[in-house]
């Protein structure tokens, strides 16, 4: 029969017991009060109920209840790496951003990742690939986020959402269905190129470390004279571009990709790419065939210059603390690097931002992997946990008590705009063009590959207009590779062209120059 005082019951865990030994660090609660016991409850008795009174069992229970955050509503699945960036050009006459200064060396972070699967998923799913750096630099934190890939989807954040619900596994069977995903992009010829990419074996990288990286938008460039230039970034792999084919993705392991990744960095053999630029002025615009701004397109034909070199050599300690709590945004700029009116960066601006102030919290930006390494001076405070230890009763500005600064040398560029005021697609769409110079670059096994992994996908399409209509963009783009992917999946040419016809008479806005 239970009884309320028993003590020094057979069990209780003797001073240096579990055989470890008494130098080891002693066990405390998060209060700091050491324990004396942490593999039995505090119970009434041999047969009796555990006591509510045992708080360290509680904190236990309660903290192991509350380990996850929310993963990220895109590209759950990453791995990250620190390592450093060096600069290697002067571009002053095109950026005043400090970290380019030749020879500076600045410290990142990298996260790679996949984009539409959950955190538990294989590594190895066709996606995009992501390629975020957080470079610490010494005017605080620039985030460069991009993928494997040199374009995107679409032009317009107002339809990310739900580009990503027709990717993402269907709200009813919670798996994803070509149906869906080609139902939305049958409705989308703008996102051709990127299809045309994702579905080459560049949408399965034989490691992280063989895959480039792409900032993707043009960005704005200022230098010290004040001086603007628009730039596009691209991370070129210095271990060279490798990727899997669909028997080689077949026999890949659940973590294929962090198991290459952390093994190579562990065995000393450091990774590293150059970080390349390309520059436009807003005169070349007017002779281009495509909106600069727009992110289906890649800047074709416009030389690239090397500015830098990044290299990682070191897995983090801890996968959470880091890799899964660091926050990149496409608003994390520095001096000298600014946004382009590009409609999707700008619609990013917003976004990263505010899902990591919900994702992780409103203090995000003060965790170890996300603060900058250079002293934060404003007025933002509170929120929950909260650990900035701000100790002056000035928070407000201006003050004339404990006065803080804003220096002119930090006004973004200033520019002129005009225009009418509207939600309308932009001009020179040109959808296809790029698509078919892609795919026309590709090796005869690539383009073979394309065409099967492709098929793979399209051929389970159950309705005849979304096939058909997916069927006359590639054909659109190049007649072989429309011809050859309408072969693999049964449809007849003769409907393909009919609805490519069909299409380009019914909207023609939708394909301007092309
Ligand atoms: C992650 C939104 C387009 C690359 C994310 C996240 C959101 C998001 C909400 C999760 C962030 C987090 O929880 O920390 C959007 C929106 C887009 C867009 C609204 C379009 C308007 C793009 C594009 C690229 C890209 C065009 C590539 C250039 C990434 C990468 C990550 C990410 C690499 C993962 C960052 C990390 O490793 O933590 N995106 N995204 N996204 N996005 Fe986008």
């Amino acid at each position: 029969r239970p009884v309320l005082s028993q003590p020094g019951v057979a069990g209780t865990v003797q001073a240096g017991g579990d055989g470890a030994a008494a130098s080891a660090p002693q066990f405390t609660r998060d209060n700091g009060a050491p324990i004396g016991e942490n593999r039995h409850s505090k119970a009434v008795g041999d047969m009796g109920p555990v006591l509510l009174e045992d708080a360290h069992l509680i904190e236990k229970l309660a903290r192991f209840d509350r380990e996850r955050v929310p993963e990220r509503v895109v590209h759950a699945r990453g791995t990250g790496a620190q390592g450093v960036f060096r600069a290697t050009a002067d571009i002053s006459d095109i950026t005043k951003a400090s970290l380019f200064a030749p020879g500076k060396e600045t410290p990142v972070f990298v996260r790679f990742s996949t984009v539409i699967h959950g955190a538990g998923s294989p590594e190895t799913m066709r996606d995009p690939h992501g390629f975020a750096t957080k470079f610490y630099t010494d005017q605080g934190n620039w985030d460069l986020v991009g993928n494997n890939l040199p374009i995107f989807f679409i032009r317009d954040a107002i339809q990310f959402p739900d580009m990503i619900h027709s990717l993402k596994p269907s709200p009813v069977t919670n798996k994803q269905d070509p149906n869906r995903l080609f139902d939305f992009f049958s409705k989308t010829p703008e996102a051709t190129n990127m299809i045309t990419q994702v579905w080459t074996n560049l949408g399965t990288p034989a490691s992280y470390r063989t895959m480039d990286g792409n900032g993707v938008h043009a960005f704005k460039l200022v230098n010290a004279q004040g001086k603007t230039i628009f730039a596009k970034f691209r991370w070129i792999s210095r271990q060279g571009v490798k990727n899997l084919n669909g028997e080689q993705v077949a026999k890949a392991n659940f973590n294929f990709l962090t198991d290459d990744l952390y093994g190579q960095i562990s065995a000393g053999n450091h990774p590293s790419w150059d970080l390349m630029v390309q520059t436009m002025s807003a005169d070349q615009f007017a002779s281009l065939n495509y909106n600069p701004f727009d992110d289906t397109k890649e800047w074709l034909g416009v030389p690239f210059k090397k500015i830098g070199e990044m290299t990682l050599n070191k897995v983090p300690d801890n996968f959470f603390e880091w890799t899964e709590q660091s926050a990149f945004a496409p608003s994390n700029m520095v001096p000298g690097i600014e946004p382009s009116p590009d409609r999707m960066l700008q619609g990013r601006l917003f976004s990263y931002a505010d899902t990591q102030r919900y994702r992780v919290g409103a203090n995000v930006m003060t965790l170890p992997v996300n603060r900058p390494r250079v002293a934060v001076v404003n007025n933002n405070q509170d929120g929950q946990l909260n650990a900035t230890q701000r100790s002056s009763d000035v928070n407000y500005f201006p003050a004339d008590t404990a006065p803080k600064t804003t220096a002119a040398e930090f006004r973004n560029s200033t520019y002129e705009v005009s225009g009418i005021v509207d939600s309308k697609p932009i001009e020179k769409t040109n959808n296809f063009e790029q698509a078919g110079i892609f795919y026309r670059s590709l090796k005869p096994q690539d383009k073979a590959d394309l065409v099967k992994n492709l098929a793979g996908d399209l051929g389970q399409v159950t309705s005849m207009r979304v096939k058909t209509m997916m069927l006359s963009y590639f054909y659109q783009a190049d007649k072989d590779y429309g011809t050859r992917v309408a072969k693999a999946v049964n449809v007849p040419l003769s409907e393909v062209v009919k609805a490519a016809n069909e299409y380009r008479a019914a909207y023609p806005e939708q394909f301007g120059a092309n």
